[in-house]
């Protein structure tokens, strides 16, 4: 079968292994350099290597006031729409900058300057995203934290970033309720160790906050005297090497790791991405409906297109319930949008509350021309139904915190290669994708295994972990040597096809969002009456996966379970957050173990989910497997 079309993508992909500084110094031209990099590649840096050493440039200023420059001020850079809050605001190039500008001239009077970290923890605002550039304009190391994390975690984040500065606002909104942000930033002082100078908070009508005396400053009120006083922050020369942002991911315990982005590797690929992966010119306009707390957010609300010079859509709402399972189609219509990216549980939401896509029919979609997918494996079914309704092409792409951009997809600006449902097709320029076995040996085609990347990552991913370089060689890079170590499992087809399966670590995905059992775990275990507990992860017809937790509780233990469990259930909330969909907790009187005490979650995960399984030979008691069935009778 001739796969390869018409597309450029083999060239291409060829050329970026065959000659990597070539392709990248290429690349490296649609970015303004202040001074161009000394070497392209520099592999006697850091862990693998770094990129664009020697490079001074700046993000924001080719996020904004190059396009200023060159004709682009009075084209649309943000639109902001909340159907949570029936509003919709629009900024040119020129307003976002003058935005940035101001913000950035505040931070700086508050003493915060170049290599500080600063922790915006904000629901889905336009003030979030002039935060971020604020900080990329003055050096400044931004750390999102996703507003559906709980004080806790907003804690352990304060204490391993060290913010001088905290941007936050009175409140969050989501469908029926108003999430008052102000007192988990509070707690979230409290518990941690560091503290910040001050925290700037964005006062929402929706609900006001008290601000607490010396500590707290209200964002519209230093903005109006910034502008009065016309103060404006310039861009402050950074190396490309120099951090841009930290983005805390959960690891395989409860402490996240602080994933590391540079700022010249992070503008040149996701640069590059933006029409050769996604297809977009500039001056169009392109929707990612993410959250700026989660990489996509960063890379594809906020950096990407504002670096490509087209207009970004912000969406503060969610695909059901806002008011309808026709908001998607309403955003992408209303704005003219080209383009539009989202994970697959928001398709499964829509599919489920209108199956024959109705509501798609209402509204003019013509121009509207890819739907990309990623965050979770994008189901074949979900797919099929998008496709049938949409008439789009619906392109699935893999890729993960750690890198900040695609690893494999299907690159509609170089040609779209035949899809292959339940793959997101073949590995981008830089990234040499193999499938290993346990002792990092390429695996032949269609065998699964451990998919790995060949060493040097390509630009744009990470280059450590923040103050953890021991941490990051210890779990990207010393199992598979030579190898980055994804933590997926799957297997590359005879057509170079990767399809990406699941995780080989603890790491579930719920409605696209990565979490720790680990952690949830040690969230159990600190409940008093808990002897012992395993989370899983349990097939949901809309998230994809939900976590499932099993207690055993200790002896002596009289209150009923069923009490227990409800506090376990608002433990995981108070903990780690909302976003956790944490609501089912099952005790059980003992948990299934293998001879040497492993507990057997893989079998746990198969009964509760209704596969088929087999008795595990090492079980120490075959029994507890019919009890855990038993438990999870009606619960699941
Ligand atoms: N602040 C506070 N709470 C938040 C929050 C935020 N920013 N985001 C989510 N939450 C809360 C929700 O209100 C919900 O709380 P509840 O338990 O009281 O209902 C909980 O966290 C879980 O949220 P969510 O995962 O959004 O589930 P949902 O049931 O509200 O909606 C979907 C389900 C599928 C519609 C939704 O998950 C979705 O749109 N997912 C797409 C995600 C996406 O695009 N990800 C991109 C990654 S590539
Ligand atoms: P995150 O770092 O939160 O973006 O989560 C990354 C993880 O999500 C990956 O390691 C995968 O397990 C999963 N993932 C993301 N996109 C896909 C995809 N398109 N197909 C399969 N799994 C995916």
């Amino acid at each position: 079968m001739n796969i390869l079309g018409k597309s450029r993508y083999h060239e291409v992909y060829a050329r970026s292994l065959a000659d990597p500084e070539g392709f990248w110094a290429e690349a490296a031209r649609e970015i303004d350099w202040i001074e161009p990099a000394k070497k392209i590649f520099d592999s006697t840096q850091g862990a693998y290597g770094r990129w664009f050493t020697g490079a001074v440039v700046n993000t924001c200023y080719n996020a904004l006031d190059r396009h200023v420059e060159t004709g682009r001020a009075d084209q649309l850079a943000l639109i902001h729409d909340s159907p949570l809050t029936n509003t919709i605001t629009k900024f040119t190039y020129a307003e976002l900058l003058r935005e940035v500008q101001t913000l950035a001239a505040i931070m700086t009077d508050f003493g915060v300057t170049k290599g500080d970290r600063v922790i915006l923890y904000m629901p889905m605002v336009p003030e979030a995203v002039v935060a971020m550039l604020a900080c990329a304009r003055i050096g400044v190391v931004h750390s999102v934290v996703f507003g559906g994390f709980a004080a806790k975690e907003l804690a352990t984040r304060i204490d391993d970033a060290r913010p001088k500065l905290i941007f936050s606002a009175s409140c969050g909104i989501e469908p029926g309720r108003v999430v008052q942000y102000k007192p988990l930033l509070d707690e979230a002082i409290r518990l941690a160790s560091a503290r910040p100078d001050a925290c700037i908070i964005l006062q929402r009508p929706q609900a006001e906050c008290d601000l607490t005396p010396r500590r707290d400053y209200d964002w519209a009120s230093l903005r109006k005297k910034a502008l009065l006083a016309g103060k404006l922050a310039p861009c402050v020369p950074v190396l490309a090497t120099d951090p841009l942002y930290i983005l805390y991911t959960s690891g395989t315990t409860g402490v996240p790791k602080g994933v590391v982005r540079d700022n010249g590797g992070h503008l040149v690929a996701v640069k590059w991405s933006m029409f050769n992966l996604y297809g977009v010119n500039p001056g169009e306009v392109w929707w990612c409906g993410s959250d700026i707390g989660w990489v996509v957010g960063h890379s594809y609300i906020v950096y990407g297109p504002l670096f490509h010079g087209a207009t970004s859509v912000m969406y503060e709402g969610k695909p059901v319930g806002t008011p309808d399972a026709g908001a998607f189609w309403r955003v992408i219509s209303e704005h003219k949008a080209v383009a539009f990216f989202t994970a697959p549980t928001a398709f499964r939401a829509i599919k489920k509350e209108d199956p024959e896509g109705k509501f798609i029919r209402q509204y003019d979609l013509s121009r509207f021309r890819t739907l990309f997918l990623a965050g979770e494996r994008a189901d074949p079914p979900t797919v099929e139904w998008a496709e049938a309704q949409l008439e789009v092409p619906v392109i699935d792409h893999w890729w993960q915190t750690e890198t900040g951009w695609c690893i494999a997809g299907n690159p509609m600006g170089l040609g779209m290669l035949p899809v292959k449902h339940g793959s997101p097709t073949v590995p981008m320029p830089g990234y040499q994708v193999d499938v290993v076995d346990e002792s990092a040996k390429p695996v032949p085609a269609n065998t699964m295994g451990s998919i790995v990347i060949r060493l040097p990552m390509p630009p744009g991913c990470l280059p450590t972990l923040w103050q953890q370089e021991d941490r990051f060689r210890d779990a990207y890079l010393t199992e598979f040597p030579g190898y980055y170590k994804t933590s997926d499992a799957g297997f590359k087809d005879d057509d170079g096809y990767v399809f990406v399966m699941g995780r080989t670590d603890d790491i579930i995905n719920v409605a696209g969002h990565r979490l720790s059992t680990g952690g949830m775990e040690e969230i159990l275990a600190s409940h008093p009456d808990v002897a012992e507990c395993a989370v899983l992860g349990v097939n949901d017809a809309i998230k994809g996966e939900v976590p499932c937790g099993f207690l055993v509780l200790k002896a002596g233990v009289t209150r009923a379970p069923v009490e227990i469990e409800k506090e376990i259930v608002a433990l995981v909330r108070e903990r780690l957050g909302p976003v956790a969909a944490f609501k089912l907790a099952i005790t059980v009187a003992r948990l299934p173990k293998t001879r040497s005490g492993k507990i057997l979650r893989g079998t746990m995960k198969k009964i509760a989910d209704g596969e088929p399984w087999s008795m595990p030979a090492t079980i120490e008691d075959p029994k507890v497997l019919e009890e855990i069935g038993a438990a999870l009778k009606d619960r699941v």
